[in-house]
Formats: C-alpha cells, structure tokens, sequence
C-alpha cells in the first residue's frame, strides 16, 4: 500500500491507472478510521480493481475552529487498519497541498438548491460548501469509478448525489448502510471523545431513535418530533440541537407521512456533537 503526499504524485498514479484501465473505487475519510469507515472500504475493495482512500481533515468544512483542532488525527492506525482491508493507496495531503490562500480566505459557493438550509445547515452555517469544496477536488484528482459515503451522514450523501449531477461529473455514488455497535450507537470518529459515562448516556440517542418507529403509524411527524427530542433531553448529559421528521429526497421537513421519510438528529452529550437518523418507511 502506497501513501502519497503531494498532488503531483497521485497525478503520475491516477494516469498509470487510467492507461491500464483498472476500475478506482475511492473512499473519501477524514481519518480516525473505524469499523464504519473499514465497511467502506472493504466495499470499495471488492467492488473496484483497485482502492484509494483520502485522509484528510478538511479545514473548509469546519465551522468550529475548536472542533477542528480537537478532531483525532493517527495517520499510522488509519494506515495498519487500511493495509489489513486491503486498501491499495492512501492520498493523505496537508492542508497547503490542497488550498492556497484565497481558497482558505473565501467561501466556496455551490447551488445546493435548498438541501443546505435545513438540518447540519441550519446550525453549521458554510460546512456543505467545504465538503463539496474539498470532494469535488478529490474527484477531481482520484476520478474515481465508484464512491463510497455513509448514511450517517445523510445530508453529506444527499448533497454529493446533487453536486454529481449538476456538474455532471462520471462517478457513480455508492450509499452505505449506518455502521453501529453492538449497543446501537452509530460509529463516529467523536465517539473517541467521549467518556465512559458519556458513551452510555449517548447510546440512548439510537435506542430512542429505533423506538420512535413504533409510533409512526399513530403520531403525526410533529407529534413524533416532539417525543424524540423530549425523550432523548431526558437523559442525563444528551441536548438534542435539533431532530427534524423530512422527506429523504429533498429534506424538507414533511408535516404529514410521505412514503419515504427520515428523522435526523444532532445530540450533544456534553462537548462532543453526535449525529443519526433513522428511516421510516410507512
Ligand atoms: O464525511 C467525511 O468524513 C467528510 O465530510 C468528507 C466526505 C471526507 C469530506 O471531507
């Protein structure tokens, strides 16, 4: 497994690649790699000739200069891990690498046609435009054949499908299942942050999530809305920012069922911001 630093280099790799026409199956990730991250690239291994794998903590996408700092970074366990799921290269650039000044300077702008006002838009002003910032560049570079997200990040996944299609880039955007513990709590690099106590309080954010289901055929969305967040603030140390009930294609929020819905939170449990969803399929 190759680790590249520098543009040029991954240049003189990608046209080798192209010249023998091998598939690219590429996994963008901001590193502190986990088993939900390996399920991507175990995907992309089998599904692609070869594999490439970004690791790179994207400034542009941080509204939080504290976030930021505080995001793991361990270049050397995300390697072992990615070596043992048979990842074949990892482009891992600094910062400068990939921005210049002015790109750090300025707003990256992109008609995201409603998909960012809402939700992780709402309250991180900016962060879609550093994502599709930074994605479309690695792209750019990569060009893959296939992509792998998480459903985690719905938002991100929904907003990827946009920007693919308005700049009619030839990827094919593959969505993957939410990875979770055994307990239900989705996997995240914050998980990391978290202490004892507060990986138990925040496992109640999925068990409540899972146990809304129950519900959805008797309560409006509103109605639903309101019974999660109340349920989850009632755990000691977890403060819902906000749960919104929206249409999984345009995420709206819906005030009746529609027939393919999404609840997606974000919880802090104490400094640590955790995000989910849940589908509901009536
Ligand atoms: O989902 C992430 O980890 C990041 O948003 C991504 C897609 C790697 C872009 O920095």
């Amino acid at each position: 497994m190759k680790i590249i630093r520098s543009k040029q280099e991954l240049q003189i790799e990608i046209e080798a690649i192209k010249r023998s026409g091998k598939t690219v199956g590429f996994v963008p990730t901001m590193g502190a790699l986990h088993d939900g991250h390996k399920a991507l690239v175990s995907r992309a291994v089998a599904e692609n000739d070869l594999s490439i794998v970004s690791v790179f903590v994207n400034p542009t996408q941080f509204n939080n200069a504290a976030d930021l700092e505080k995001y793991p970074r361990d270049l050397k366990a995300d390697a072992d891990m990615l070596e043992s799921v048979g990842c074949n290269l990892i482009f891992a650039p600094t910062s400068d690498e990939v921005y210049d000044k002015e790109e750090l300077n300025s707003r990256f702008e992109f008609d995201f046609g409603g998909l960012d006002t809402v939700m992780e838009g709402r309250f991180r002003p900016g962060h879609f435009n550093g994502v599709v910032q930074i994605v479309s560049k690695l792209f750019q570079l990569v060009q893959p054949t296939k992509a792998y997200f998480g459903e985690k990040d719905f938002q991100q996944l929904a907003i990827i499908h946009r920007m693919v299609k308005l700049l009619k880039m030839d990827v094919e955007i593959v969505d993957c299942p939410i990875v979770r513990e055994s307990s239900g709590l989705a996997l995240s690099s914050r998980n990391q942050r978290l202490t004892p106590e507060q990986h138990k309080n925040a496992i109640e954010i999925s068990k409540v999530l899972f146990e809304s289901r129950n519900f959805a055929a008797q309560l409006a969305p509103k109605e639903l809305s309101e019974w999660v967040v109340d349920k989850i603030n009632s755990t000691e140390g977890l403060e819902v920012e906000y749960f919104d009930i929206a249409d999984a294609h345009t995420l709206q929020t819906i005030d009746t069922w529609c027939n393919e819905a999404v609840g997606c939170v974000a919880v802090f449990c104490g400094e640590v911001r955790l995000i989910d969803n849940i589908r509901y399929n009536l």
